[in-house]
C-alpha cells in the first residue's frame, strides 16, 4: 500500500500521465490570441534559448517594441561571456519579426540602439503594412528541440542547403558537416566536451540549477529543462518520472550517456554557425536570428534539430580559467578557414514526437 501511495504521489508530482499541460504550457496554445505588437511578443517568447532561461524582457508600445537582456537569467560558468544568451535573444528577435509581419506590422530593427545600455539589445519600429504570413511563422508553435534518436536516413547536401536562408542577415554562415568522417569526428569532440563539462563542478552545478524535475517546479518556474523535453521513449519517460527526482550526478551521467549513445550516435549531420568575431554582440544577435530561422525551416520540412553547444562552452571555460584549450583546435580543424564557430546543432529525421518546454507568460516578460 505504501508503495502504491508513493507511486501515486510521484505520478502527480511529475505530471507523468498529463505532460505538457497546465499554465506553464499555455503560451504555446494562446500565442495567436493577442493582437498587435503584444501578440508578436507572445510569439517571440516561444523561441529557442539556452537552457530555457528565457533571458528576455520586452517593452511594448503601439508602434515600437524594445527587446532587453534579463541580466538575472544566465547560465553562469556555462556562458561566462553571455554569448549564448545573446544568441537566444536573437532567436526571440527572429520570431518577433516573423510575427510582426504576419500581423501587418512591418518591423524595422536596430540592434544595440544605445551603447550606454548593453542590456537594450534591439529597438523595433513598426509600420503598418499588408499582413505577410509564411511557413516559418506557421512553424513557430511546432518547433521544439529534439533530443531523441534520429532515424537512419540521411539528408542530401541540397536538403541541408535548403534549410538556410540568410537574407538580410549579413556576416553569418552555416557550415555543414555531413560526410560520415566529419560526423564521426565531431561526434567524438562533442562526447569529450560533455565529459569535460560534467567533470567541471562549476559548469555541472550551473546547468543543474535550470533542471526542473517535478511538475510543481515546472509550473512554478515555467522555465528550465524538463524530463518531457529529453526525447525519451514513452516507456522510459514514464519510468523516469516515477523514479525519485534526479540528483545532479545522475543527471550528468544521463546527459553524457545520451550524448554518446543517442545524440551523436544518430546525428545525420551537424551545422555550425560561424561569424567573423564570436565576441561581437551584434553578430551574436544576427546568428541567433539565423539559428531560429534554420530551426523553423527544419520544422516546416519535417527535419529534427538539437542545439549542441558543449564544445563552445568548454572553449569559453578555458578562456576564463586560463586552462589549455584542446577543443578550439579540434573544432577549427573541421571547419573551413575564416569564420569562427559560435553555436552548433545536429539535424536528422525524427523518430519521436517532440514535446513543448514550459514558458513564462507574457505578463512576466513585458516591462
Ligand atoms: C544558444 C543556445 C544554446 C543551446 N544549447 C543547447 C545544448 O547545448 N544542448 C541542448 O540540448 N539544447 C540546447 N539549446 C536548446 C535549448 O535548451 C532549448 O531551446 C530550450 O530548452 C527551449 O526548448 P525548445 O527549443 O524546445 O522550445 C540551446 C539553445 C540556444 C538558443
Amino acid at each position: 500500500m505504501a508503495g502504491t501511495g508513493a507511486l501515486g504521489y510521484r505520478v502527480h508530482e511529475t505530471a507523468a500521465l498529463d505532460p505538457g499541460h497546465g499554465a506553464a504550457f499555455d503560451p504555446w496554445q494562446r500565442w495567436r490570441e493577442e493582437p498587435g505588437p503584444l501578440g508578436a511578443v507572445a510569439a517571440a517568447l516561444l523561441a529557442a534559448n539556452p537552457h530555457n532561461t528565457q533571458p528576455w524582457q520586452f517593452a511594448v508600445r503601439d508602434t515600437e517594441v524594445d527587446l532587453y537582456a534579463d541580466p538575472d537569467r544566465t547560465t553562469g560558468s556555462l556562458d561566462p561571456y553571455l554569448r549564448e544568451q545573446h544568441v537566444g535573444l536573437g532567436c526571440a528577435l527572429e520570431n518577433l519579426v516573423l510575427a510582426c509581419r504576419a500581423r501587418g506590422l512591418q518591423p524595422d530593427v536596430t540592434l544595440l540602439p544605445n551603447e550606454t545600455d548593453p542590456t537594450w539589445v534591439a529597438h523595433v519600429v513598426l509600420n503598418t503594412s499588408v499582413p505577410r504570413d509564411d511557413v516559418l511563422h506557421e512553424a513557430i508553435p511546432s518547433r521544439h528541440t529534439d533530443r531523441g534518436p534520429f532515424g537512419p536516413g540521411t539528408l542530401s547536401a541540397a536538403e541541408l542547403a535548403d534549410l538556410v536562408d540568410a537574407t538580410d542577415l549579413p556576416g553569418v554562415q552555416v557550415q555543414w558537416l555531413d560526410s560520415p568522417q566529419d560526423v564521426a569526428t565531431l561526434g567524438e569532440v562533442l562526447v569529450d566536451a560533455a565529459t569535460a563539462l560534467v567533470a567541471d563542478d562549476d559548469q555541472s552545478r550551473d546547468g543543474f540549477v535550470w533542471f526542473r524535475g517535478t511538475d510543481a517546479e515546472v509550473q512554478r518556474y515555467a522555465d528550465g529543462l524538463t524530463l518531457d523535453a529529453q526525447g525519451l521513449s514513452p516507456l522510459m519517460l514514464t519510468a523516469a518520472k516515477l523514479l525519485p527526482p534526479s540528483t545532479r550526478a545522475a543527471g550528468d551521467t544521463f546527459w553524457l550517456d545520451q550524448t554518446r549513445d543517442v545524440h551523436t550516435a544518430t546525428a545525420a549531420a551537424y551545422g555550425v554557425i560561424t561569424v567573423p568575431d564570436v565576441d561581437d554582440r551584434g553578430a551574436q544577435l544576427v546568428a541567433g536570428r539565423l539559428l531560429q530561422r534554420v530551426h523553423l525551416t527544419a520544422t516546416d520540412r519535417g527535419v529534427s534539430l538539437q542545439h549542441m553547444n558543449q564544445i563552445t562552452e568548454r572553449i569559453d571555460r578555458a578562456r576564463v580559467t586560463g586552462a589549455r584549450d584542446t577543443f578550439a583546435p579540434r573544432l577549427a580543424a573541421l571547419l573551413p578557414p575564416g569564420g569562427r564557430p559560435l553555436v552548433a546543432f545536429r539535424v536528422g529525421l525524427p523518430t519521436r514526437e517532440t514535446r513543448s518546454s514550459p514558458r513564462r507568460p507574457l505578463a512576466a516578460v513585458v516591462r
